[in-house]
């Protein structure tokens, strides 16, 4: 495989201490992430209920870097425009949870951010073939959505090479991005089978290791991998 791939990290905020969220973020900015990935739950489509645009609009405030917006909601499309608003760069949406899921993409990139679309693990990716041209980012889920702290699907390994062979086929522009079970134990191969766009919770906020330390950790992974496939 390539060594041109940028690999970009970027923590989900559900696990870090709400209480103080300006710090974790502004920690996890210091240590080197690339984006900053909010997970907004409805406790319909996933059984957790999380945040919404407040908060959202909160952490623009806090930091510069672009906010991935993982929207784990029915009818995404209901509320793409308040998210936007809220100074969401990157939009993704369920393809389990929009019918009109051409449409909502759209309507992301008319208001000028960067459409994505996920699938949950049971989902196949032919469910996007349809509309892979007109994203920019296709998130493939490594756990069931819908909570932190959980163990990689080691089937998802295959999925994520499949989706990487599936864009580079038809849209190499769109960035490869996977969510769920990340940690500096696996994050190399997950790497190797071609994501591009990391997302990190509880492997970067937790109680056993400072947020500088836990990307340290995966950075270092990843640097393995990189000086590997040269
Ligand atoms: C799961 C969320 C993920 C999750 C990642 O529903 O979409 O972003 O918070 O957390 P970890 O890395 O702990 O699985
Ligand atoms: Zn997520």
């Amino acid at each position: 495989m390539s060594t041109t791939r940028r690999l970009h990290i970027g923590p989900s905020i559900l696990t870090a201490n709400l209480l103080d969220l300006g710090n974790e973020i502004a920690a996890a900015e210091t240590a080197g992430v690339d984006f900053i990935h909010l997970d907004v739950m409805d406790g319909r489509f996933v059984p957790n209920i999380s945040f919404g645009p407040i908060v959202v609009a909160a952490v623009r405030e806090a930091t510069s870097l672009p906010l991935d917006v993982h929207l784990m909601i029915e009818e995404p499309e209901r509320y793409v425009d308040e998210f936007i608003a809220a100074g969401a760069e990157r939009i993704t949406v369920h393809v389990e949870a929009s019918v009109h899921l051409h449409r909502t993409l759209s309507r992301i990139e008319e208001l000028g951010a960067m459409p994505g679309v996920a699938l949950v693990p049971s989902t196949p990716l032919s469910a996007i073939t349809e509309v892979l041209p007109m994203c920019a980012q296709l998130l493939v889920m490594l756990v069931n959505p819908g909570f932190g702290g959980q163990a990689m699907i080691p089937e998802m390994m295959s999925k994520t090479e499949r989706a990487r062979g599936l864009i580079d086929a038809v849209n190499p522009a769109c960035l490869l991005e996977v969510d769920g079970g990340v940690k500096a134990e696996n994050i190399a191969s997950i790497a190797a089978a071609g994501a591009e766009t990391i997302v990190v919770g509880s492997a970067i906020y937790n109680t056993q290791q400072t947020v500088a330390e836990s990307v340290r950790a995966l950075r270092v992974s990843l640097d393995m991998i990189d000086q590997r496939v040269d």
